[in-house]
């Protein structure tokens, strides 16, 4: 089986999942292409849902395109599930996340439900976060001061530059990559994430942090993970 098709496994799996739930409920959508198979499959079933909250421009198009409301998370109250991808995910549920720079609004919205559903396939179960390069999203200005201090805690740090002109040799900041909310991407490389709240804590201490791409407060609560035998059910 292709990664794709392993994607989409898990994404039809997820969408199963969310169906036990009673209908007229609101629910939380993630970002990236395992999510895409996950709206995808739940999209003729669309009316079992009062709506949506979305954590990303690119989401929010396609839950439209596909007629779902999409609700501002500020008129919502109750979230029973959210449900999003992950870049790596450790044994006890931690996440790296970013990896599609919509990191900060997947953590506002995780924040907001009772369960995260993770959803992934077998290839992003790590035993210690650390290998995905680490995404921060920063406020533009504050870009050389965060690099500062994550190269202090070790790191190696890139800036996100925008996909086409990644193979660029001549890469200059005016070719960063921008996220939904007008920032930037760190990529942080060589850290030891071996404890996962105690760095996401003090990451979030930085001054132009908008966002770390560690989920560990915001954990996953229930995983879905694909391989070539079939889909498992971990509660975390
Ligand atoms: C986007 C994310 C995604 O969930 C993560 O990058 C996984 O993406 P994909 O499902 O495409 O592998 O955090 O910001």
């Amino acid at each position: 089986m292709t990664q794709d098709q392993l994607k989409q496994l898990v994404g039809e799996a997820a969408r199963d999942e969310v169906l036990k739930l009673p209908a007229g409920q609101i629910l939380g959508v993630g970002t990236g292409s395992t999510v895409n198979y996950f709206i995808d499959a739940i999209a003729p079933h669309k009316s079992h849902f009062a709506g949506t909250v979305s954590s990303s421009n690119a989401s929010t198009e396609r839950l439209l395109k596909h007629g779902f409301t999409v609700l501002d998370p500020n008129d919502v109250v109750q979230l029973p599930v959210y449900v999003d991808g992950a870049d790596e995910i450790d044994p006890q549920g931690n996440m790296i996340k970013g990896g599609g720079g919509a990191l900060t609004r997947e953590k506002i919205i995780a924040s907001m439900a009772n369960q995260f559903l993770c959803i992934c396939d077998s290839s992003k179960q790590v035993p210690v976060l650390g290998h995905f390069p680490l995404p921060i999203e920063v406020m533009p200005m504050a870009c050389a001061i965060v690099t500062r201090e994550m190269e202090k805690l070790g790191g190696k740090v890139a800036l996100r530059l925008q996909k086409s002109v990644r193979a660029d040799l001549n890469q200059t900041p005016s070719q960063a990559f921008v996220t939904d909310n007008g920032g930037w991407i760190l990529e942080v490389t060589g850290l030891s994430i071996t404890d996962p709240a105690a760095l996401e804590a003090q990451i979030n201490q930085i001054a132009g942090v908008l966002t770390v791409g560690i989920f560990a407060k915001e954990k996953a609560d229930v995983l879905l993970v694909s391989n070539a035998t079939g889909i498992k059910r971990i509660v975390l």
